[in-house]
């Protein structure tokens, strides 16, 4: 190897990618983001804490050390700043639940050479077949990042002071988008449509946040249920782009534009890409997941939301980011 070469560390580190993971998913099982948060600094504390072996304690805080989320000075440990916010049981920031998930989804991955060469997935397809228990596991895990980007759009779309709207929530999983927006409008109301035991996981959440009276459900599949005609002010598909394919979006934003009432909104959450798609980098990799596990979902870029959306009705299209995701707002 010359001098002018680069060093292997950043290609082997990311061979070894699976270690983060695993890591990172561990120390969320047994909580060791929280006890540190709560005071436990050293190996033999946390193994207490967590009750685990202080060899695995030790293990782990050197691999949180390793990938950035763990700091040492002379023998304690602390979380940084980033993992106090993002991995502390408790905090509505707390993405732990999705690193757990993510830890028993490794394997999946094994299968990746066989799914690019097939173009798609090899077994069946998660995002395809009804009441998956799949999505059981996904929408609280993903909760974290919806709540702050419904927060978001609670600005964007000046719901506070829109008086009494009326929302359709498309596959809205754990019911955060309609938690967070009623609370923010007491004179609105909200309907979910998704899967019936995704509904029941929605209707607790809502419960809990005491807005249930002004939340409805209607139990089915998307791609079949009648939306309605001039019933909405405000539609949201949030997290569901990625899994359909180009004709399939048209065909639920056309209806979509059918049941807003005339001058309506549609707001689209999801991981978009640039129209050169150079980046964002979470967004450009997650197509991954799409691959894996449906048959035509992907990432898509800027330009085919907005030529979408066109092609089914509507006129005005504005994007707003809200990190990872991207918010689409259609007129
Ligand atoms: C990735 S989650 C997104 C949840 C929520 N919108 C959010 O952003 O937090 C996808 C949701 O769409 C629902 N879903 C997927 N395919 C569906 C279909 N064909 N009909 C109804 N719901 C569906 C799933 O049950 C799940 O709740």
């Amino acid at each position: 190897m010359t001098n002018d070469q680069p060093a292997p560390d950043g290609v082997l580190r990311l061979i070894n990618g699976y270690w983060a993971t695993g890591v990172l998913g561990t120390a969320a099982t047994h909580s060791l983001f929280t006890h540190l948060e709560d005071g436990a600094d050293t190996a033999a504390e946390l193994a207490v804490r967590a009750e685990i072996s202080e060899r695995g304690a030790q293990t782990l805080l050197d691999g949180l050390v390793s990938v950035g989320l763990v700091e040492v000075d002379e023998g304690r440990y602390r979380n940084t700043a980033e993992a106090s916010v993002y991995l502390v049981e408790g905090k509505p920031t707390c993405l732990s639940s999705f690193a757990r998930l993510k830890l028993k989804h490794m394997g999946s991955l094994a299968a990746l050479p066989d799914v690019a060469r097939a173009g798609g997935p090899v077994t069946d397809p998660a995002t395809e077949m009804a009441d998956n228990p799949h999505w059981e596991d996904v929408v609280p895990a993903i909760m974290a990042q919806s709540g702050p980007a419904a927060t978001i759009a609670t600005e964007v779309l000046g719901l506070a002071e829109a008086g009494e709207i009326s929302i359709l929530d498309v596959g809205g999983g754990s019911g955060i988008y309609s938690a967070v927006w009623l609370e923010a409008n007491p004179a609105a109301r909200s309907t979910q449509l998704d899967w019936e035991p995704i509904n029941a996981i929605a209707r607790r959440l809502v419960a809990e946040r005491g807005v249930a009276d002004r939340f409805t459900c209607i139990d089915g599949d998307f791609h079949t249920t009648d939306f309605g005609t001039a019933k909405y002010d405000i539609a949201l598909y949030s997290h569901i782009a990625h899994q359909e394919g180009p004709e399939d979006n048209i065909a639920v934003f056309a209806r979509l534009r059918d049941a807003l009432k005339p001058g309506g909104t549609l707001v689209i959450c999801d991981y978009v890409v640039d129209d050169d798609r150079s980046g964002p980098a979470f967004p450009l990799i997650f197509a991954l997941e799409m691959l894996l596990k449906s048959n035509q979902g992907g990432t898509w870029r800027r330009a085919d939301y907005h030529d979408w959306l066109v092609k089914a009705g509507f006129e005005d299209v504005s994007f707003h980011s809200t990190p990872p995701a991207t918010l689409v707002v259609a007129r």
